[in-house]
This record gives C-alpha cells, structure tokens and sequence, in this order.
C-alpha cells in the first residue's frame, strides 16, 4: 500500500490529489491521508508530490520514521477522530466528505 508520511505535514500540496484515479487520498488539517482499503497501489501519486512525503509501505521496513506513519494511516480511518463522532472508515471517495480539517492525534501533535 501507498502511504503519506511526516513530509506532508503543514504543506499539504494536494498535487497527489488530482492524480489519484479512486479518489483514496483525503485531507485532514495538517496533512493527507491515504485509505488504504480504497487505494488500487497504482503509485500514480508518488512521484507528483514536491516534497517526496509518499512511500509505498514495504519501504517502511526497519525505519521507525517511516512505520509510524503506516499505523496512523490506517489509524485516521478505523479510529474515531477529535470532534468526530464516528470512524471514517471506507467513504469511497474524498469528494464525498471533503476535507476533513482534524489529524489524527500523532499528527495533531507532531
Ligand atoms: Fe501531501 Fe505531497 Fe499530497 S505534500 S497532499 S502528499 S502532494
Ligand atoms: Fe491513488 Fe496513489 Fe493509491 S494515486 S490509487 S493513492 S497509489
């Protein structure tokens, strides 16, 4: 799977978003988030963002820095966010929720 990492935070270029064909990538307010269920791994996003923040997941392998990010990712899906009163879960497409404007709580305080 294809994960945003620490790179994204308070840049939040949004280049990735118009490339990605599924619509996976969704916004919170300091940084993007990846589904993970809803990503088809095509890696369109990779190379478009500036500041290299997207990684695919077998990279994180023995760096921390990495790995953390994967665990939140799938974090700011299955949890219930600050201000939220449900999980996000799987809402098949950013557009349909728009931008989220809440991190997950590593992120909040990163
Ligand atoms: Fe973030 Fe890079 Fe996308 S900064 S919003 S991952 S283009
Ligand atoms: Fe979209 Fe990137 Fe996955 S373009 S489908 S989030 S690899």
């Amino acid at each position: 799977a294809y994960v945003i990492g620490a790179n994204c935070i308070d840049v939040t270029d949004r280049a990735c978003l118009d490339v990605c064909p599924v619509d996976c990538i969704y916004v919170g307010e300091r940084k993007s988030y990846i589904n993970t269920n809803e990503c088809i791994e095509c890696g369109a996003c990779e190379p478009e963002c500036p500041v290299d923040a997207i990684f695919v997941d077998r990279k994180a392998r023995g760096d921390e820095s990495k790995a953390v990010f994967v665990t939140d990712s799938i974090a700011f899906f299955e949890q219930t966010l600050p201000g939220r009163d449900a999980p996000l879960g799987d809402p098949g497409g950013a557009g349909t929720v728009g931008d989220l404007g809440v991190d997950t709580p590593m992120v909040a305080r990163y």
